[in-house]
């Protein structure tokens, strides 16, 4: 049972149970893009990313990553473990497109031989710059051996998630990452979801992802829709 709000983010609010050692999450229809600047709202899109996410945690936990999903309290909120974020962003890199193709000299849809992993430093304020492995233990956010592990879960989760979204018929170009602490261990968290990965159809070429929206793309809702339906079809049923 939901108790008092802890923290609402752009499309996420987190809120407190009665375990002080579980939250819930509550996947909201609100949609931002470029640090908060484009604002809207899209219909379903909390439902579809909470079951996209919950289908692809467990998946993740099959495999042996262990994640912060405890379960699912109703169709767009999930149950979680209370971690101890650490604000960097984890980004996986397969193919080019986005941030990178404007920050270096790299053409859009260039596909990377070995995955390019990126961090970056998570704060609005600060709009997002690199982070590395020396900058994260200056400022007391991570050790060295976190760092190091959390390159290697990306990576591992890298490779899980491309095999199973290329069964499902997708290219994933590039997706997003957070992890937290608890008891000692790094656990993944945040979501991972139509919102936080680039999907792009492996026939047409075509956006499934929040770039819909960045770029002004066509119907968010039905692509998110066309997604849940290849990765969850037993919410259609
Ligand atoms: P980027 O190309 O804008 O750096 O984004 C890389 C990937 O990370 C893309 O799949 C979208 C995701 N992402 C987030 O989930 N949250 C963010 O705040 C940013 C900047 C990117
Ligand atoms: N800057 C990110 C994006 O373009 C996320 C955000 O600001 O909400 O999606």
């Amino acid at each position: 049972m939901k108790k008092e709000e802890l923290y609402s983010g752009k499309a996420k609010t987190i809120y407190r149970t009665e375990d002080p050692d579980k939250l819930i999450s509550v996947f909201r229809n609100s949609l931002t893009a470029f640090d908060g600047k484009k604002k809207s709202e899209a219909e379903k899109k909390g439902y579809f990313n909470a079951q996209i996410s919950r289908k692809l945690f467990e998946m993740l936990e099959e495999e042996g990553i262990p994640t912060h999903y405890l379960g699912m309290e109703a169709d767009n909120e999930m149950l979680v473990r209370a971690v101890e974020i650490i604000p960097i962003e984890v980004i996986p890199r397969n193919i080019a497109a986005g941030s990178i193709t404007r920050k270096y000299p790299i053409e859009e849809g260039t596909v990377f031989k070995t995955p390019v992993l990126v961090m970056d430093y998570k704060s609005d304020e600060h709009g997002d710059p690199m982070m590395n492995e020396d900058i994260a233990v200056a400022m007391g956010i991570a050790t060295y051996e976190e760092v190091a592990q959390i390159r290697e879960m990306a990576l591992k989760i890298n490779e899980i998630l491309k095999n199973y979204l290329d069964e499902k018929g997708f290219l994933l170009p590039d997706f997003k990452l957070e992890f937290g602490r608890v008891d000692g261990k790094i656990v993944v968290a945040d979501e991972i979801s139509c919102d936080t990965c680039r999907l792009w159809d492996k026939s047409t070429g075509q956006s499934m992802d929040k770039d819909i929206f960045r770029f002004d793309k066509g119907d968010l809702s039905k692509a998110y829709e066309e997604v849940a339906k290849r990765i969850v079809p037993e919410i259609f049923e």
